[in-house]
């Protein structure tokens, strides 16, 4: 099979078949209460049912691709878009103009608009902010007992997406505050999606409040940076000034609506997925003491004794592995989502248009057909020829196609120097009350986890 295993329809609906529904529903919930219970294992076990199988949930069919090749087939295609719940209660949240949830020309438009910030060449200009965001993660751990790691990977993953991409001096103190709005929101809006119970979350609640604090709060702050960079009269080369200047097809200067749009779409998964990742790697440098080591002793024969600079992470090959890898076993982005726009043939079943359509990089990532020693984390997997091949599509984090995240670049720097400074300075022990178990949010990320640092 290629990708032109989603094809639209051109056989008669009898000539194709349904796909085998997944095993273990039960009557009314159908497969929610697998999903809600323990959504990666449910996940993982689908691929036993078929390349792409039936789910119910509810009253709702909704249609799950197991193969990378499918998953891939389905990223590619234009019969498959951004549309469906998980992303309606995102939008009713963050405004409807953004990056991360149009579809068609508007997207086409607004992705030339952002990619230039993103692109390779793009990234080195970051360099100083990374260095001295990583540095003063060091600083900060030094002699500060045990870390709240999720407030800490939150912080470092807004302030650098926030200080890069909207430069200027006066984002140090708005990044704290993007941060703690976006900490408040993010467990709401969780919350919102597993429970949703509608009108309650209207109910002026101290918790409700707290969320509306919270929300007005962002989308205020968006508004003044928007403000204050008009104000100053300056056009530094970064995205806030191409977001400014951009244009419509007709060449008309974008709409206010959409610029505030923008900048949340694009500060707000650059946030949570970073912050995610980062506390998983956190994870991994504590259980896995020995490949800490082995990045502790990489940064030394690379860098020495000075700090780790941006310029040095190219060279930190065992380092970058050991980012992949915590990426493979545990991707941020663990559930997609697309609705088909036509009848479809995927993998050979008849996928109806307006059928909800999900996969889970989570399970792709592990899966044993992809991935020998499949679950064993193995950052030399990653070497070049030190690996089996991997199947096309069967690692792809940041996704591919038209909505493939555009940041790849940009975060796999921010993550290795971050792994870096930190594995070089630190060893970590897990301190009491910490809860290393998975989170299924929104993203995937440790429960709760508290470290303390002991300088090397
Ligand atoms: C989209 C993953 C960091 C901005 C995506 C998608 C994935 C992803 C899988 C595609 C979603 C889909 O297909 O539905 C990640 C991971 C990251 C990361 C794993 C870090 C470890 C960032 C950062 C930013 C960012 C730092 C910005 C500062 C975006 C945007 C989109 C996106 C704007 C929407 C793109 C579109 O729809 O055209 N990301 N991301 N991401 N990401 Fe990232």
């Amino acid at each position: 099979m290629t990708v032109d295993a989603a094809r639209p329809t051109t056989s008669g609906p009898s000539e194709l078949r349904e796909p085998p529904p997944a095993g273990g529903g039960i009557p009314l919930l159908g497969h929610g209460w697998r999903l809600a219970r323990d959504p990666l294992a449910f996940f993982e076990q689908l691929r036993d049912h078929g390349d792409v199988v039936r789910l119910r949930l509810g009253p709702k069919t909704v249609y799950a691709v197991t193969t990378p090749e499918l998953t891939g087939a389905v990223a590619l295609s234009p019969d498959y878009i951004i549309a469906g719940p998980l992303w309606e209660s995102l939008e009713s949240l963050l405004g409807k103009e953004g990056v991360a949830t149009a579809n068609g020309p508007l997207h086409r438009r607004q992705r030339r608009t952002i990619q230039p910030a993103f692109r390779l060449d793009a990234v080195p200009g970051y360099g100083p902010i990374m260095e001295e965001e990583a540095q003063a993660l060091v600083e900060r751990w030094r002699g500060a007992g045990t870390l709240d790691v999720t407030t800490e990977s939150f912080r470092a993953a807004v302030r650098i997406a926030a200080r890069c991409l909207m430069r200027g001096s006066y984002m140090d103190d708005r990044a704290d505050r993007i941060c703690a709005d976006l900490a408040t929101l993010f467990s709401g809006m969780y919350q919102r999606m597993v429970v949703p119970l509608g009108p309650l979350y209207r109910v002026p609640l101290p918790a409700n409040r707290e969320f509306n604090r919270a929300l007005a709060d962002l989308h205020l702050l968006v508004d003044e940076i928007v403000a204050d960079r008009r104000a100053s009269g300056q056009k530094p080369d970064d995205l806030l000034t191409a977001l400014l200047e951009a244009t419509d097809d007709n060449g008309e200067p974008i709409g206010e609506q959409e610029i505030h749009d923008q900048v949340i779409a694009i500060v707000t998964p650059g946030s949570e997925t970073v912050g995610s990742t980062l506390m998983s790697l956190l994870q991994v440098l504590t259980q896995h003491p020995e490949l800490a080591d082995r990045v502790r002793d990489e940064v030394k024969a690379v860098v020495g004794d000075r700090p780790v600079a941006f310029d040095d992470v190219r060279k930190l090959t065992y380092t970058a592995n050991v980012v992949v890898e915590t990426m493979r076993l545990y991707p941020a982005v663990w559930i997609l989502t697309r609705r088909a726009v036509a009848d479809t043939v995927l993998g050979g079943y008849r996928i109806p248009a307006g059928a909800d359509i999900v996969y889970s990089p989570y399970a792709i990532q592990r899966d044993p057909r992809s991935f020998a020693r499949h679950e064993e984390f193995d950052p030399d997997r990653w070497l070049p020829g030190g690996s089996q091949e991997v199947p096309k599509y069967a690692m792809s984090p940041f996704s591919v196609g038209n909505r493939k995240c555009p940041s790849d670049h940009f975060s796999m720097a921010e993550l290795t120097l971050i792994t870096a400074a930190v594995a070089s300075a630190f060893t970590f022990e897990e301190a009491p009350g910490s809860d290393s178990r998975p989170r299924i949010g929104i993203t995937l990320r440790p429960r709760r986890l508290r470290l303390t640092p002991r300088p090397r």
